[in-house]
């Protein structure tokens, strides 16, 4: 008999007995292109907006760059081979849009085709289900010079002509299709806080290009059905619930701020193709509303997705904003160095703060396996849409000593978030699969290597030339016997 017992913090429904994970669960693992392939300028690909970011000096963390990343551009088959080796049954990844077209649209580079291609094959060699994920931030370089990229509706036409090629291109392989990943992060970072190209602060521009980013989700999902009509399609969002900090009404209202303007501005697009209405109000009455065209509305409700994927790392805790209070300037800790994050906020709505009730990571990121059972209650009751969750895990310091990486605090992490799904599952969630984020070792955008995510070590570092050798942690094993018991022996 499995009891479900969380050490801190209570819980609302203690279930005696838990479902078993679903036979066809997708056990999983992710990465992206920028933060694995390398090979920045091989076989006809063009610049992306983070070639070129990362160049700027003081940008990313002692300069880092995806140049090398980890390589996965020519050790692909290595790769899937430890893949195979762990029995995993779905790899996510991205395509490159810049190994496609290297200026955004025009000609089609075959090589780039050629690379996904050969990549997608091996996988099912191997029996491992791809999740292709079609944008996941690096967006041509050449796109934002000829008309500020997502600041453009332009952009919508470009991405349809992208995604149709992929899907006709990889359709009969490839049924799990993600549009954009974590729309709500590539377009705060990019728009509000500067931190990730274009490196803007412009808060109607925020508005304005997420438009812009639904449109493109919605026109994907549109042109999908024709091309793909067996497949399923979601977008990734990179969902953080809000937790009041007190039973004060003022902090309850401000986490409902919170829920509205950091989640439901996405999530009710995607799923109802409708803006929240309190977010709306709110925005026009700051003359800050997107434009929004009658076309569009359509457009909107016709992009219905078959699942909604989560990305889940952690909850967030909010409590009343003044209106002289904090905004979206706060630090932000990229160094590993505990205690360095600051709070953030919008004034007048909510401001982030501290849960005394949870542990944090060196990067400041709150420890919550229970509150990916919420996030998974929350959008099943919302929008009943089943959840695929397709990134998940632990950036941490890894230390090799004598050629293993016993990395227990992974499993750990890892575990009771797997447990919280199997809650979530029995309190009544169709949850698809679970992907670990990440499979091997990979560049953290703005942290570089020294955060490792992944379930296999890569020998690469931030300064010098290295073998770049995988090395299987601890929880590689770990979770190889995870996928082999189908979720029953954690
Ligand atoms: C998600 C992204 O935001 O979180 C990934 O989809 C990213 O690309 C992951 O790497 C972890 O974030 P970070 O900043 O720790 O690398």
């Amino acid at each position: 008999m499995s009891t479900s017992i969380i050490k801190k913090g209570g819980i609302a429904l203690i279930h005696e007995k838990l479902k078993a994970f679903p036979k066809e669960f997708l056990w999983g693992a992710a990465s992206s292109a920028y933060q694995v392939e390398g090979a920045w300028n091989e076989d006809g690909k063009g610049l992306s907006i983070w070639d070129k970011f990362v160049r700027i000096p003081g940008k990313t963390f002692k300069g880092t760059t995806g140049d090398v990343a980890v390589d996965h551009y020519h050790r692909y088959k290595e790769d899937i081979a430890l893949m195979a080796e762990m029995g995993l049954k779905a790899y996510r990844f991205s395509v490159a849009w810049t190994r496609i077209f290297p200026n955004g649209h025009g000609e089609v580079n075959q090589k780039g085709l050629d690379f996904y291609n050969r990549l997608i094959d091996e996988l099912l060699k191997h029996n491992i289900e791809p999740i292709l994920t079609i944008y996941h931030w690096d967006l041509p370089q050449a796109l934002q010079d000829e008309y500020g990229g997502w600041e453009s509706r332009k952009i919508v036409e470009d991405f349809k002509n992208y995604c149709v090629t992929l899907f006709k291109e990889f359709g009969d392989r490839v049924k799990y299709w993600v549009t954009l990943n974590e729309q709500n992060i590539f377009t705060r970072f990019g728009y509000q806080t500067a931190m990730h190209p274009p490196g803007l602060k412009d808060n109607r521009l925020f508005y304005q290009v997420n438009h812009h980013a639904n449109l493109a989700n919605a026109i994907a999902i549109q042109e999908f059905r024709k091309y793909v009509p067996d497949g399923k399609i979601g977008p990734s969002f990179a969902y953080s619930p809000a937790y009041a900090a007190t039973s004060k009404p003022e902090d309850v209202l401000a986490a409902e701020n919170a829920e509205e303007f950091a989640s439901h501005w996405w999530l009710d697009v995607y799923a109802w193709g409708t803006y929240p209405k309190v977010a709306w109000e709110y925005l026009e009455r700051q003359g800050m509303a997107p434009k929004v065209l009658e076309s569009d509305v359509t457009l909107l409700k016709e992009g219905k997705p078959d699942f909604l994927g989560i990305n889940y790392y952690q909850t967030t805790t909010f409590e009343k904003n003044p209106l002289d209070g904090v905004t979206m300037e706060g630090r932000f800790n990229n160094t590993g160095k505990r205690g360095t994050m600051e709070d953030t906020g919008i004034p007048g709505l909510f401001k982030t703060v501290a849960n005394e009730y949870l542990e944090k990571t060196n990067w400041d990121w709150n420890i919550d396996p229970t509150g990916l059972r919420i996030a998974l209650r929350r959008i099943a009751d919302r929008y009943h849409l089943p959840v695929l969750i397709t990134e998940n895990g632990l950036g941490e310091y890894d230390k090799v000593e004598n050629g293993t990486i016993n990395d227990d605090y992974r499993i750990e992490y890892i575990r009771t978030h797997i447990k919280a799904v199997q809650e979530a599952i029995t309190d009544g969630v169709e949850v698809l699969g679970y992907c670990v984020w990440s499979f091997t070792d990979l560049l953290s955008w703005l942290n570089g290597f020294q955060k490792r995510y992944g379930l296999v070590y890569v020998n690469q570092h931030e300064e010098g030339e290295h073998d770049l050798r995988r090395i299987k942690k601890k929880s590689f094993y770990w979770y190889k016997r995870v996928i082999e018991s189908n979720g029953e022996d954690l």
